[in-house]
Protein backbone atom coordinates (compact mmCIF):
# COMPACT_ATOMS: atom_id res chain seq x y z
CA UNK A 1 0.00 0.00 0.00
CA UNK A 2 1.17 3.70 -0.54
CA UNK A 3 1.62 5.62 2.36
CA UNK A 4 -0.89 8.07 2.87
CA UNK A 5 1.77 10.92 4.22
CA UNK A 6 -0.13 13.72 2.31
CA UNK A 7 -3.29 13.33 4.28
CA UNK A 8 -4.72 16.27 6.16
CA UNK A 9 -2.53 18.48 3.47
CA UNK A 10 -4.11 20.36 0.01
CA UNK A 11 -2.16 20.41 -3.20
CA UNK A 12 -2.72 22.50 -6.05
CA UNK A 13 -1.32 21.52 -9.39
CA UNK A 14 -1.35 22.71 -12.52
CA UNK A 15 -1.23 20.79 -15.93
CA UNK A 16 -1.47 20.79 -19.64
CA UNK A 17 -1.50 23.65 -22.06
CA UNK A 18 -3.33 26.89 -22.58
CA UNK A 19 -5.54 27.70 -25.48
CA UNK A 20 -5.48 31.25 -26.83
CA UNK A 21 -8.04 31.85 -29.22
CA UNK A 22 -7.57 34.03 -32.30
CA UNK A 23 -10.80 33.69 -33.83
CA UNK A 24 -13.62 31.32 -33.38
CA UNK A 25 -12.24 28.16 -34.60
CA UNK A 26 -8.16 29.15 -34.68
CA UNK A 27 -5.99 28.76 -31.64
CA UNK A 28 -2.50 28.99 -30.19
CA UNK A 29 -1.14 26.41 -28.32
CA UNK A 30 1.92 23.97 -27.29
CA UNK A 31 2.70 20.32 -27.19
CA UNK A 32 2.08 19.66 -23.60
CA UNK A 33 0.05 16.30 -22.88
CA UNK A 34 -0.87 17.01 -19.19
CA UNK A 35 0.78 13.78 -18.77
CA UNK A 36 3.43 15.42 -15.76
CA UNK A 37 1.08 17.52 -14.22
CA UNK A 38 -1.48 14.10 -13.94
CA UNK A 39 0.83 12.36 -12.67
CA UNK A 40 1.53 14.85 -9.85
CA UNK A 41 -2.01 15.12 -9.03
CA UNK A 42 -2.40 11.57 -8.97
CA UNK A 43 0.24 10.68 -7.06
CA UNK A 44 -0.62 13.58 -4.41
CA UNK A 45 -4.32 12.15 -4.18
CA UNK A 46 -2.78 8.46 -3.37
CA UNK A 47 -0.72 9.75 -0.59
CA UNK A 48 -3.98 11.17 1.09
CA UNK A 49 -3.67 14.54 0.11
CA UNK A 50 -7.09 16.63 -1.32
CA UNK A 51 -6.06 17.55 -4.69
CA UNK A 52 -7.24 20.36 -6.66
CA UNK A 53 -6.32 19.86 -10.19
CA UNK A 54 -6.40 23.15 -12.94
CA UNK A 55 -5.87 21.83 -16.95
CA UNK A 56 -5.64 23.03 -19.71
CA UNK A 57 -7.02 21.18 -22.40
CA UNK A 58 -5.95 17.18 -22.82
CA UNK A 59 -6.87 13.96 -24.06
CA UNK A 60 -6.35 12.53 -20.75
CA UNK A 61 -9.23 11.41 -18.18
CA UNK A 62 -9.21 12.97 -14.81
CA UNK A 63 -7.04 11.35 -12.24
CA UNK A 64 -9.24 9.64 -9.70
CA UNK A 65 -10.19 11.07 -6.37
CA UNK A 66 -8.86 14.41 -7.68
CA UNK A 67 -10.98 17.70 -8.17
CA UNK A 68 -10.39 18.91 -12.00
CA UNK A 69 -10.91 22.29 -12.66
CA UNK A 70 -10.85 22.51 -17.12
CA UNK A 71 -9.58 26.05 -18.24
CA UNK A 72 -8.31 26.95 -21.56
CA UNK A 73 -6.70 30.32 -21.42
CA UNK A 74 -3.93 31.38 -19.13
CA UNK A 75 -6.13 34.05 -17.51
CA UNK A 76 -8.89 31.58 -17.19
CA UNK A 77 -5.59 29.23 -15.47
CA UNK A 78 -4.54 31.77 -13.09
CA UNK A 79 -8.31 32.35 -11.98
CA UNK A 80 -8.81 29.05 -11.11
CA UNK A 81 -5.18 28.45 -9.59
CA UNK A 82 -5.58 31.71 -7.58
CA UNK A 83 -8.49 30.51 -5.84
CA UNK A 84 -6.90 27.14 -4.72
CA UNK A 85 -3.65 28.41 -3.98
CA UNK A 86 -4.97 30.70 -0.97
CA UNK A 87 -5.53 27.15 0.95
CA UNK A 88 -3.19 24.74 -0.22
CA UNK A 89 -0.72 23.46 1.50
CA UNK A 90 1.78 22.53 -1.79
CA UNK A 91 1.44 24.01 -5.54
CA UNK A 92 2.63 22.83 -8.06
CA UNK A 93 2.98 24.55 -10.89
CA UNK A 94 3.24 21.76 -14.35
CA UNK A 95 1.10 23.33 -16.89
CA UNK A 96 3.27 24.82 -20.22
CA UNK A 97 1.38 28.05 -20.08
CA UNK A 98 1.24 30.54 -23.43
CA UNK A 99 3.78 33.04 -22.68
CA UNK A 100 1.17 35.00 -25.23
CA UNK A 101 -2.27 35.55 -26.62
CA UNK A 102 -3.32 37.51 -29.62
CA UNK A 103 -4.13 40.89 -28.94
CA UNK A 104 -7.58 41.01 -30.10
CA UNK A 105 -9.44 37.18 -30.63
CA UNK A 106 -11.90 37.81 -33.45
CA UNK A 107 -15.19 37.22 -32.69
CA UNK A 108 -15.90 36.00 -36.32
CA UNK A 109 -13.59 33.69 -38.37
CA UNK A 110 -10.91 35.44 -40.16
CA UNK A 111 -10.80 35.23 -44.07
CA UNK A 112 -7.78 34.15 -46.27
CA UNK A 113 -7.63 37.13 -49.28
CA UNK A 114 -8.58 40.12 -46.83
CA UNK A 115 -7.45 42.91 -48.20
CA UNK A 116 -5.72 44.19 -44.75
CA UNK A 117 -4.14 40.97 -44.05
CA UNK A 118 -6.28 39.95 -41.35
CA UNK A 119 -4.59 36.29 -41.22
CA UNK A 120 -0.89 36.96 -41.61
CA UNK A 121 -0.26 39.69 -38.76
CA UNK A 122 -1.79 38.71 -35.72
CA UNK A 123 -0.59 41.42 -32.97
CA UNK A 124 0.73 39.48 -29.65
CA UNK A 125 0.69 40.26 -25.52
CA UNK A 126 2.13 38.57 -23.00
CA UNK A 127 0.07 36.74 -20.77
CA UNK A 128 0.37 37.01 -17.00
CA UNK A 129 3.29 34.51 -15.71
CA UNK A 130 0.95 32.33 -12.71
CA UNK A 131 3.86 30.62 -11.03
CA UNK A 132 5.44 34.37 -10.97
CA UNK A 133 2.06 35.63 -9.51
CA UNK A 134 1.52 33.15 -7.22
CA UNK A 135 5.20 32.36 -6.25
CA UNK A 136 5.49 36.27 -5.13
CA UNK A 137 2.39 36.09 -3.21
CA UNK A 138 2.74 32.94 -1.14
CA UNK A 139 2.36 33.23 2.66
CA UNK A 140 3.22 29.68 3.75
CA UNK A 141 2.42 27.57 0.91
CA UNK A 142 5.77 25.45 -0.46
CA UNK A 143 5.93 26.41 -4.41
CA UNK A 144 6.83 24.34 -6.98
CA UNK A 145 7.59 25.26 -10.58
CA UNK A 146 8.28 23.43 -13.87
CA UNK A 147 11.93 25.03 -15.96
CA UNK A 148 11.55 23.65 -19.80
CA UNK A 149 14.55 24.29 -21.05
CA UNK A 150 16.66 23.55 -24.38
CA UNK A 151 20.10 24.87 -23.28
CA UNK A 152 21.66 25.77 -19.90
CA UNK A 153 18.92 23.84 -18.14
CA UNK A 154 20.22 24.35 -14.33
CA UNK A 155 21.26 27.90 -14.40
CA UNK A 156 17.84 28.93 -16.67
CA UNK A 157 16.21 26.80 -13.77
CA UNK A 158 17.91 28.63 -11.04
CA UNK A 159 17.39 32.06 -12.08
CA UNK A 160 13.18 30.80 -12.49
CA UNK A 161 13.81 29.85 -8.74
CA UNK A 162 14.14 33.31 -7.82
CA UNK A 163 12.96 35.00 -10.06
CA UNK A 164 9.53 33.52 -9.69
CA UNK A 165 9.89 33.14 -5.96
CA UNK A 166 9.61 29.38 -6.28
CA UNK A 167 10.81 26.94 -3.24
CA UNK A 168 11.94 24.28 -5.74
CA UNK A 169 11.88 24.05 -9.87
CA UNK A 170 11.78 20.80 -11.79
CA UNK A 171 14.07 21.64 -14.41
CA UNK A 172 13.59 19.40 -17.89
CA UNK A 173 15.59 19.14 -21.00
CA UNK A 174 12.51 19.69 -23.72
CA UNK A 175 15.41 19.46 -26.81
CA UNK A 176 16.27 15.96 -27.32
CA UNK A 177 13.38 12.99 -27.16
CA UNK A 178 11.52 13.49 -23.47
CA UNK A 179 9.70 15.97 -22.07
CA UNK A 180 6.67 17.00 -24.16
CA UNK A 181 3.95 14.26 -24.50
CA UNK A 182 6.67 11.39 -23.75
CA UNK A 183 5.68 8.58 -20.35
CA UNK A 184 9.11 8.86 -19.19
CA UNK A 185 11.03 12.10 -18.22
CA UNK A 186 14.12 13.11 -17.20
CA UNK A 187 14.44 16.13 -14.34
CA UNK A 188 16.63 17.72 -12.14
CA UNK A 189 14.93 19.15 -9.02
CA UNK A 190 16.73 23.00 -8.29
CA UNK A 191 16.50 24.25 -4.62
CA UNK A 192 18.29 26.92 -2.81
CA UNK A 193 19.94 23.71 -1.17
CA UNK A 194 21.68 22.29 -4.69
CA UNK A 195 20.48 20.67 -7.51
CA UNK A 196 18.85 16.30 -7.33
CA UNK A 197 20.40 14.71 -10.52
CA UNK A 198 17.11 12.16 -11.24
CA UNK A 199 17.80 9.35 -13.41
CA UNK A 200 15.31 8.62 -16.60
CA UNK A 201 12.07 7.33 -14.84
CA UNK A 202 8.01 6.93 -15.47
CA UNK A 203 6.39 10.26 -14.99
CA UNK A 204 4.47 7.92 -12.34
CA UNK A 205 7.70 8.18 -10.63
CA UNK A 206 8.94 11.66 -10.92
CA UNK A 207 5.46 12.71 -9.41
CA UNK A 208 6.40 11.16 -6.00
CA UNK A 209 10.30 11.66 -6.08
CA UNK A 210 9.01 15.43 -6.55
CA UNK A 211 6.48 14.88 -3.78
CA UNK A 212 8.82 13.64 -1.23
CA UNK A 213 11.09 16.62 -1.95
CA UNK A 214 8.39 18.85 -1.65
CA UNK A 215 6.98 17.97 1.39
CA UNK A 216 10.14 18.38 2.91
CA UNK A 217 10.00 22.36 2.32
CA UNK A 218 6.40 21.78 4.81
CA UNK A 219 7.77 21.77 7.63
CA UNK A 220 10.19 23.71 7.61
O1 LIG B 1 2.41 17.80 -20.27
P1 LIG B 1 3.48 16.81 -20.71
O2 LIG B 1 3.30 16.38 -22.14
O3 LIG B 1 3.58 15.64 -19.75
O4 LIG B 1 4.90 17.55 -20.68
C1 LIG B 1 5.46 17.94 -19.47
C2 LIG B 1 6.06 19.35 -19.55
C3 LIG B 1 7.28 19.32 -20.47
C4 LIG B 1 5.02 20.35 -20.07
C5 LIG B 1 6.46 19.68 -18.07
O5 LIG B 1 7.42 18.77 -17.61
C6 LIG B 1 7.00 21.12 -17.96
O6 LIG B 1 8.18 21.39 -18.15
N1 LIG B 1 6.08 22.09 -17.64
C7 LIG B 1 6.40 23.52 -17.65
C8 LIG B 1 6.40 24.01 -19.08
C9 LIG B 1 6.73 25.47 -19.17
O7 LIG B 1 5.90 26.25 -19.56
O8 LIG B 1 7.94 25.82 -18.72
P2 LIG B 1 8.53 27.32 -18.70
O9 LIG B 1 9.99 27.14 -18.45
O10 LIG B 1 8.10 28.08 -19.90
O11 LIG B 1 7.83 27.97 -17.44
C10 LIG B 1 8.42 27.97 -16.16
C11 LIG B 1 7.37 27.82 -15.09
O12 LIG B 1 6.52 28.97 -15.09
C12 LIG B 1 6.46 26.61 -15.21
O13 LIG B 1 6.18 26.14 -13.90
C13 LIG B 1 5.20 27.18 -15.84
O14 LIG B 1 4.04 26.45 -15.45
C14 LIG B 1 5.19 28.59 -15.26
N2 LIG B 1 4.54 29.60 -16.13
C15 LIG B 1 5.11 29.98 -17.30
C16 LIG B 1 4.54 30.98 -18.05
C17 LIG B 1 3.35 31.57 -17.60
N3 LIG B 1 2.75 32.53 -18.30
N4 LIG B 1 2.79 31.17 -16.45
C18 LIG B 1 3.36 30.19 -15.70
O15 LIG B 1 2.86 29.83 -14.63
Amino acid sequence: GVERDLQGKRVLVTAGPTVEAIDPVRYLTNRSSGKMGYAIAQAAALRGAEVTLVSGPTALDAPRGVRTVAVESAREMLAAAEEAFARCDIAVFAAAVSDMRPKNPASRKLKKGAADAELSTIELVENPDILSTLGNAKTSQVVVGFAAETDDVIENAQVKLSKKNADMIVANDVGGSLGFGTDDNKVWLVSADGVLDVPRLAKSEIADIVLDRAARFIEK
